[in-house]
């Protein structure tokens, strides 16, 4: 089945891998209720516990500057054709493993090599996202709703600010199928989202160096772009609570820290929302986080990176290597100013 494309945006089958998989036929139930409706954080960077890390005068940190076998997806997974080994740029997939077991998700630890364990007991089901703000028809969506949209498999390149980076086959559906539902009203042209708030249970949270919980936030036009997909699965397994379960975003022609995880609300917004990474130092990570090797972060480069799984270090791509199909959404804009 080839992707719909009801932005009207051309997205070249190269691109999606392989033409997008037809999981389930659409079941969209909306629930119910249908209410109304820098130095601190050295383990997003390559460090110590890191045996692939590339030694460089100033550690890429994502911080102040002061500072496998899962569930399948119902069945689903067993529909999928052989999976491709390489993205369209012919670069290899990440393990499962490596996707798995190297992550960033500071709600339970700043160690990425420890995420996975610390985060395994966290309980991802029941869920539900409460869609609301400026739409003509808000909701909201449980489990069984989101999965009700047809899930497609993307390989995208993943690539975190701190310059590291990987290749991850998502099982997911494009956002702009959610937006469409509660129909933006015309004053809506932002979107902002926001990560489950549990500090019981994610000793993360229990600390004051971030503004918790975890916000992020697009333009509309940008959460409208077909490639921006909310992931409910990798590798056509279930998501792992590691990865951002039950539903995280996946932008892939933008730094990583964009790509929130577990999300319970998503608002539509008059204003540019205010990102935890905004709030905690906004001279360093701003609201629009491309992926830009002409713009550095202020405290090491972003020309290079490392793909985990490689030795060396590989250029680093405009937009991640989506040029082509997401240049046009910053027509005019300096993008040194707008980072
Ligand atoms: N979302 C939440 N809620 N909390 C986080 O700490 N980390 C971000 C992003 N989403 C993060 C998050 C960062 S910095 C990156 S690079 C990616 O998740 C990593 O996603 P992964 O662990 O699935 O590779």
């Amino acid at each position: 089945m080839l992707i719909k494309k009801k932005t009207g945006i051309e997205i070249p089958s190269s691109e999606i891998t392989p033409h997008s998989i037809y999981l389930n036929r659409r079941n969209f139930m909306k629930g119910a209720a249908a209410a109304a409706a820098g130095s601190l954080l050295a383990a997003c960077a390559p460090g110590s516990n890191d045996p692939a890390a590339t030694s460089t005068a100033v550690s890429p940190t994502i911080a102040p500057p002061t500072a496998a076998a899962s569930q399948t997806t119902g069945g689903a997974a067993a529909a999928l054709p052989p999976r491709p080994e390489a993205d369209e740029l012919g670069d290899p997939l990440n393990s499962f493993e490596e996707i798995t077991n190297y992550n960033n998700y500071y709600e339970f630890t700043l160690d990425k090599e420890e995420v996975a364990q610390a985060a395994a007991d966290y309980p991802t089901s029941p869920w539900q996202i409460e869609v609301g703000g400026l739409v003509q028809n808000p909701g909201v969506y449980d489990l069984d709703a989101l999965r009700g949209f047809d899930q497609e498999e993307r390989i995208y390149r993943l690539r975190c600010v701190e310059a590291w980076s990987m290749v991850i086959p998502w099982l997911g559906f494009p956002l702009a199928k959610l937006l469409n539902e509660v129909e933006p009203t015309a004053d809506a042209k932002f979107v902002r989202f926001e990560t489950i708030n549990d500090p019981d249970n994610m000793p993360g949270q229990r600390s004051a160096w971030f503004e918790w919980p975890y916000v992020e936030g697009l333009r509309l036009d940008e959460a409208m772009h077909d490639l921006t997909l909310l992931a409910t699965g990798l590798y056509g397994e279930t998501l792992l609570p590691q990865n951002g379960a039950p539903v995280r975003l996946v932008v892939p022609w933008k730094y990583g820290f964009k790509s929130i995880k577990s999300i319970v609300r998503i608002d539509l917004a008059a204003d540019m929302p205010r990102s935890l990474w905004m709030a905690a130092a906004a001279n360093e990570y701003g609201f629009y986080a491309n992926v830009n090797p002409d713009v550095d972060h202020p405290r090491w480069s972003q020309g290079s990176e490392r793909r985990i799984g490689e030795r060396g270090r590989r250029r680093t791509l405009m937009f991640n290597g989506y040029e082509e199909q997401v240049a046009h959404l910053y027509d005019g804009m300096d993008l040194r100013v707008n980072f």
